[in-house]
């Protein structure tokens, strides 16, 4: 699905990789869809769509529990994906990798897991200031719990990058750094591996939240050095409802059970009970093994894509995006002007973003609006909302140009 240019850098057929979509070509309010709201969930092609009608059609059986043919094909499935997002993660073993919901869910995990067993009274806890409500609130309840703080990592401001002129102290306090790989918010990429090597070197855990970056790019663990990192598989042409959380094998030793029943047990009395190995000893009760099949499909149909030169079309969709926007006058463009993920947020002074989401939407634009789930990131900045333009490798730049022609008659409409 790719070419290669005279610099040889890889170019996506975008054009044929949109036939993949059937959602694509539909038509929204009489307009053709212009989905531009893949930061908050991504389309699916049918190489997905058609793997889990296989899996329910022709193996479909619980997993573990029987010695029955379809039983062992289901377990085989829900196992070979495991293998194939320890693969992509470059994580040293299948067991590495813990399947939840969703981020959300992996972030949890380790704050409840990790956290209760590892944080204590006076404990420092350092976030950013950039971070999704998934990556907040499950740790404001772990510190309400243990007794430990909360410290941030400041954000400059509407440019969004991170102050780190003091984290060298920050860290030199904290016990746990959790932080984002690409803000969903701002677009911000963080230096993931040098803020992984500056905790790993003052003895601090890190998780990596890599919500927006998995299935943007490659993603390597191990040259990441982090000891925890969570994903969602829909951000990534994957199902809902199935995600993965990378935990260090070392990590998983000292982490109590985060929920328990069927599955997670080696043995069970009466009174007490033996857990399973890791990392079935983190997934309790009958798993999403559809969800499981899907996210192994997905992964495979982004390696055909190729993951590099969906980095690449990223930026290149985004720079295109903010070049655009920047014609409008009067305009609040957020997020660094330099290397950037494939998203833009943006204001205008006096269009309400509600409005004009409202109002993209009748011409078959999906944007998102609201604070994205960064309130406090919002306040900082001093908007309680933004309007969102994100992007994946299906997106073109006609999309674009489609996009700023349909602001452009709302900002008519209003002005
Ligand atoms: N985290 C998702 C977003 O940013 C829902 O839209």
């Amino acid at each position: 699905m790719t070419e290669t240019t005279a610099e040889n850098k890889a170019v996506l057929d975008v054009e044929m990789i949109r036939k993949d979509f059937p959602v694509l070509a539909k038509r929204i309010h009489g307009k053709p869809l212009i989905y531009l709201d893949n930061a908050a969930t991504t389309q699916k092609p049918r190489a997905v769509l058609e793997e889990i009608r296989k899996y329910y059609e022709q193996n479909n059986a619980n997993v573990y529990r029987g010695i029955h043919e379809l039983s062992n094909r289901a377990t085989a499935a829900y196992e070979g994906a495991r293998a194939r997002v320890a693969k992509y993660l470059n994580a040293s073993a299948p067991e590495d990798i813990i399947f939840t919901r969703g981020t959300t869910e992996g972030i949890n995990l380790v704050a409840t897991a990790w956290g209760e067993d590892n944080l204590k009274k006076g404990d420092v806890i350092l976030l950013t200031e950039m971070e999704h409500h998934s990556n907040l609130v499950p740790w404001q309840l772990v510190a309400e719990r243990t007794g430990a703080k909360l410290r941030f990592v400041p954000v400059t401001g509407d440019e969004g990058m991170l102050d780190l002129a003091d984290i060298d102290l920050m860290l030199a306090e904290a016990k746990m750094f959790a932080f984002t790989h690409i803000s969903n918010a701002l677009g911000t990429i963080n230096p993931v591996q040098e803020l992984c090597a500056k905790a790993k070197a003052a003895g601090v855990a890190t998780l990596v939240d890599a919500a927006q970056s998995s299935g943007h790019q490659p993603l390597d663990v191990m040259s990441i050095g982090c000891d925890f990192l969570a994903f969602s598989g829909h951000k990534l042409c994957g199902p809902t409802g199935i995600g993965a959380l990378y935990a260090r094998a070392e990590m998983q030793e000292h982490m109590k059970p985060y929920q328990a029943g069927g599955e997670m047990i080696s043995t069970v009395e009466f009174h007490s009970s033996e857990f399973n190995v890791p990392p079935h000893k983190f997934e309790a009760g009958t798993p999403n093994i559809e969800g499981a099949v899907g996210l192994h499909a997905a992964l495979d149909y982004l390696d055909q894509v190729g993951l590099e030169a969906i980095r690449e079309h990223d930026f290149e969709l985004v720079n295109y995006a903010k070049e655009r926007l920047t014609e409008f006058k009067g305009i609040r463009i957020f997020g660094p002007t330099e290397e950037c993920g494939g998203l833009v947020s943006f204001v205008f002074p006096e269009i309400h973003s509600l409005d004009l989401a409202t109002m993209a939407d009748q011409q078959g634009v999906a944007i998102r609006v609201g604070h994205h789930c960064t309130q406090p990131l919002h306040e900082k900045l001093g908007v309680s909302a933004t309007a969102r333009a994100s992007f994946y490798f299906y997106n073109t730049r006609n999309e674009i140009d489609n996009f700023i022609e349909v602001i452009q008659k709302i900002v008519k409409l209003v002005r």
